[in-house]
């Protein structure tokens, strides 16, 4: 499976069984690596609500004609949005024809802001994502707290490839990324969800360096992938 790092937290993953977007925050992403025109995938996965997380789901999915997959509530908002979402929830799975999609509990919020009426739109509990295709597994984590749920998570899941926020502020900092890497015991994390505003700038090596030899930490720049 190959994964390539599109900035913020959108990742592709392509494999024989085709091709996934997690979280296309493209538009108006200042570190984005694909334009929301050109990328090209047969399902979009999505952690939360949030805007630097859905994004430019509901363009990609009608310009492509694909599936958005997430939690009931969200995938009730998008369907009104006229685009065809496919509902799961916190510890179902689910086979596609394009790999297994599970979500996992996540502590974070996940919303829509309607600012005409300065409303919050509910959209359900944010997820965490494991995704399998061709028998590797990539464990998205969108954006959370640590949890002591990461523990059961890699006790129950051979991760080949975790992909984990670093930014502090909104999700876990460093330390905490580190210490959710001890617990899920991937072969092979990525940070992100940093630098993509000052707010959240981190140095990915301080992170590296936290993790040690416990899992191999590759840092993408935007545009780059890696082979798990
Ligand atoms: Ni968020
Ligand atoms: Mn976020």
């Amino acid at each position: 499976m190959k994964v390539t790092f599109y900035g913020h937290s959108c990742f592709l993953a392509e494999s024989g069984t085709g091709a996934v977007l997690f979280d296309p925050f493209l538009s108006g992403n200042p570190s984005a690596a694909v334009s929301a025109d050109q990328v090209r995938c047969d399902a979009i996965l999505l952690s939360h609500a949030h805007g630097d997380h859905v994004g430019d789901a509901v363009g990609i999915a009608n310009r492509l004609n694909i599936p958005v997959v997430a939690v009931y509530e969200l995938a009730t908002v998008l369907g009104w949005q006229g685009i065809t979402a496919h509902a799961q929830h916190l510890g179902g799975a689910h086979d596609y024809p394009f790999g297994r999609v599970k979500f996992t509990p996540a502590a974070h919020g996940s919303c829509m802001i309607d600012e005409a009426h300065q409303q919050i739109v509910y959209c359900g509990t944010p997820a965490s994502i494991l995704y399998t295709a061709e028998r590797r597994t990539v464990f998205h984590l969108g954006d959370t707290a640590l949890l002591s749920d990461f523990e059961l998570v890699g006790r129950l899941n051979q991760v080949d490839l975790m992909l984990v926020p670093i930014g502090d502020n909104y999700t876990m900092g460093p330390e905490d990324a580190a210490e959710a890497v001890r617990m899920v015991r991937p072969k092979r994390v990525v940070p992100c969800h940093y630098d993509t505003f000052p707010l959240i700038a981190q140095d990915p090596r301080r992170f590296a360096r936290l993790v040690g030899d416990v899992a191999e930490v590759v840092i993408l720049k935007p545009g780059e992938s890696t082979e798990v």
